[in-house]
């Protein structure tokens, strides 16, 4: 895999990028284990993970009765996972297959979601109703240009007083060459606007290929995702930092409760997810 930086024009890259998550979605319902959300009582283990960072936020802990909007939300088994936990659910995704895919599971599990195809930063026109917790998590807006359009999306489908919960990839993480030996810098941490384009058959679930190879993603600092909140009217409540993600960056990760990880002797040096929950006054 090589990148390299491009000035390019959003609806082209969108796309682009749709094209590809439209290859994925099948690879995606033969690699994440979706006949594991059979058992009504399973929940995914990035909501797991999710609901207990949120529990000590939300008024009564729980998302039960809640209505969440879940951005990007792929397949459906993030957001699905919410409903079981008790949640009104709506799925935003720009990919047709993905809102297909996950209308089909909540169709087989019995469970009631809404699905919205939308581009996300376009989302509050595209969404009926407002949210007390708006949620997306892991593999999200590194696919977004502008961080400042998104948070507003995100600002504006939130009630007065409901949160906003992220959890993603670090963006120091993404500036570590995924295939080098040890832990060595390659890409860019500070975003300058432009893309970086990837060409890359792969997905991060299974060893299944795409046709559409081409995207076009975006480096975020944390000071410009959290700036780009609190530029939006939020207010911060909270930033976490993790030493494990849902998804084997590297091919240098060991396995860890609910993921993966650096070997231990380098997982303090770098962080791999942040987490911030944010409130509409
Ligand atoms: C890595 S998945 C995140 C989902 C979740 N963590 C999961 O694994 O199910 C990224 C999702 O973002 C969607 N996506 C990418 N760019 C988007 C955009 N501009 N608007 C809406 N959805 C977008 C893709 O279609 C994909 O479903």
């Amino acid at each position: 895999m090589d990148t390299s930086r491009i000035a390019i024009d959003w609806a082209a890259a969108r796309e682009s990028n749709r094209a590809n998550w439209e290859d994925r979605v099948p690879l995606h319902e033969e690699a994440y284990g979706i006949e594991q959300l059979d058992d009504p009582r399973h929940v995914t283990a990035v909501v797991c993970t999710d609901l207990a960072a949120l529990a000590p936020i939300l008024p009564g802990g729980t998302v039960s009765g809640l209505d969440v909007c879940h951005l990007q939300c792929h397949i459906g088994t993030d957001s699905l996972s919410l409903a079981r936990a008790g949640a009104r659910v709506t799925g935003v995704d720009f990919s047709p297959a993905a809102l297909q895919s996950a209308a089909r599971l909540a169709d087989r599990l019995g469970i009631d979601a809404t699905w919205v195809e939308s581009d996300v930063l376009e989302s509050r026109a595209a969404v009926a109703g407002d949210f007390d917790l708006v949620y997306t998590s892991i593999g999200t807006i590194n696919w977004l240009p502008d961080l400042d359009r998104w948070a507003s999306q995100v600002a504006a489908l939130l009630r007065d007083g409901g949160l906003f919960y992220i959890r993603d990839g670090h963006p120091a993480l993404y500036s570590i060459d995924e295939h080098a030996e040890g832990l060595q810098l390659r890409y860019p941490y500070f975003g300058d606007g432009e893309a970086q384009l990837w060409d890359d058959a792969t997905t991060y679930a299974g060893d299944g290929r795409v046709d559409h190879q081409r995207t076009y993603q975006w480096a975020h600092p944390l000071s410009e995702i959290i700036n780009s909140l609190i530029g939006a009217g939020l207010q911060i409540l909270r930033v976490d930092e993790g030493t494990s993600l849902p998804w084997k960056f590297s091919p240098r990760m060991v396995q860890v409760p609910g993921g993966f990880a650096w070997p231990i002797a380098e997982r303090d040096l770098v962080p791999c997810t942040f987490t911030v929950i944010a409130r509409k006054p």
